[in-house]
């Protein structure tokens, strides 16, 4: 049974079918599937979309290895930039709300696309950065990693062995990392449900994930302000901005009595 309802839009009019609900309720295994979307509140920019990073910047000069090897001062030099942004940016509710549903399930992962770190910040632990983490950098030659608490000063940053570093992100044109793939494949493979939020759903393969949950019978609930290519196999599509539904989201599952406290008009629908 194909159970849909892909046009639900906003926070107050939060209104989930009984047998998703019910489901969602009955759920042990979980994941939450992120990108940019959801730290957009905490006013990091969107890869896509109006005001989006790729209208302004080019990718293939900034996020490629052909674009590094050609200046690869001119790519630190955006990272730095990226990372002063992060550093100011703080987690926001729908960050916290993820983190809080740890403890609720007997399995539980976030796979994000996100390099910025925010997950940790908002004390999620189970995390796996499907395209690296914007807080570390790594030899271009012998793969030497370095975690940075900071923004990169020197730039382009050096190793000791002479080579240059590189951030440690996945660029367009590169593989995930294999073990990364395959911790992602596996929690996406086993979860009753997953949580899509704030991704456009267009990178693979990241967003061939939901299809690992769809196709052993889990849901796939997407979160997102607007429609996606994910939102014609969603089995339901919430649209709102992140930071707003997760927490009613998840209180509707998790939580119904504090739920009907604090959302009476909504609970009454
Ligand atoms: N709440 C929920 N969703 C939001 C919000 C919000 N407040 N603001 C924006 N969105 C949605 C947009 O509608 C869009 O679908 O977030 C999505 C962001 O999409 P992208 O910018 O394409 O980001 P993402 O899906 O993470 O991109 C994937 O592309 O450039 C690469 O490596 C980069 O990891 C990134 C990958």
């Amino acid at each position: 049974m194909r159970l849909k309802m892909p046009c639900i839009t906003g926070s107050d009019r939060l209104s989930i079918p009984e047998g998703i609900l019910d489901k969602l309720r009955r759920a042990r295994r979980a994941s939450v599937l992120t990108g940019a979307g959801i730290s957009a509140e905490s006013g990091i920019p969107t890869f896509r979309g109006a005001g989006g990073i790729w209208e302004k910047y080019d990718f293939t000069k900034l996020a490629t290895p052909e674009g590094f090897k050609e200046d690869p001062r001119l790519v630190w030099e955006w990272y730095q930039l990226r990372q002063r942004e992060m550093k100011k940016a703080k987690p926001n509710p729908a960050h916290e709300t993820i983190a809080g549903m740890e403890d609720h399930f007997d399995e539980f992962a976030v796979l994000t696309q996100n390099i910025d770190g925010m997950h940790r910040r908002a004390g999620s632990r189970k995390i796996i950065e499907l395209h690296g983490n914007i807080w570390r950098m790594r030899c271009s030659r012998d793969g030497t990693v370095i975690d940075l608490g900071d923004p990169v000063e020197e730039i382009p940053p050096v190793c000791q062995c002479g080579s240059l570093m590189r951030p440690d992100v996945v660029w367009f044109g590169e593989q995930l990392p294999h073990d990364v793939l395959d911790s992602a494949s596996q929690a996406a493979s086993r979860s009753d449900v997953m949580f899509v939020v704030g991704t456009s759903a267009v990178v693979y393969p990241a967003a061939a994930l939901p299809i690992l949950t769809k196709n052993r019978g889990g849901l796939v609930i997407e979160v997102n302000i607007e429609k996606t290519e994910l939102s014609a196999y969603a089995d339901l599509s919430l649209f709102g901005r992140a930071g707003e539904l997760m927490p009613v989201l998840w209180s509707l599952i998790a939580q119904p009595e504090r739920f009907m406290t604090e959302h009476p008009i909504i609970a009454k629908r």
